[in-house]
């Protein structure tokens, strides 16, 4: 065997194995952000231009039924406070934080996302049943920390309000 062929053989491999890797652990790698486009956002302006400003926050249905969420992580809440979506339908979330280290997770569910400043972390969710669940902080990131609590609701999908073009959907139903 030729080692030179045996080199690359490995080193791809290597390569290969890191990249589901780092999608695990929800990394952001320069490779990643190369291959999925720019993930990195502003964390003084969030309110003020872009993706997450106020109005722009909570959950939006695209006219082909997919839902995506949008939330802020900061000190000590998450925004916004309460969240509404859909049962059985792929929920695409976008989160950032406008100051420390965070960690979504949605209690009594496998989903723990890490929230960092100057980037937007990325997660598919998807609730089987209509439930509540409490939205807590997992990662230490200061006095408030264990404060840091919102909730999640999941509807059925035919309860969760059509929402017209530009408009949030939270859980104050209409
Ligand atoms: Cu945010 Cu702990």
């Amino acid at each position: 065997m030729n080692w030179r062929k045996l080199r690359v053989f490995v080193l791809t491999v290597l390569v290969l194995c890191l990249i589901p890797a780092t999608r695990y652990y929800q990394i952001d790698v320069p490779l990643m952000r190369y291959l999925k486009g720019s993930r990195t956002v502003d964390p003084l302006s969030l309110h003020l231009a872009g993706e997450f400003v106020e109005n722009n926050l909570g959950t939006e249905q695209g006219a082909d039924g997919s839902v995506t969420v949008r939330m802020i992580a900061q000190q000590y809440l998450f925004v916004p406070h309460c969240i509404l979506v859909p049962a059985g339908v792929p929920v695409h979330l976008r989160i950032t934080s406008a100051d420390a280290v965070h960690s979504l997770a949605f209690n009594g569910t496998i989903y723990n996302v890490k929230v960092l400043p100057g980037t937007i972390s990325e997660a598919r969710l998807q609730f089987s049943s209509p439930g509540e669940f409490k939205t807590v902080c997992r990662e230490f990131c200061g006095a408030g920390h264990y404060a840091m609590r919102s909730a999640l609701k999941v509807v059925p999908r035919d309860q969760f309000p059509v929402l017209r073009s530009g408009e949030r959907g939270n859980c104050e139903a209409r």
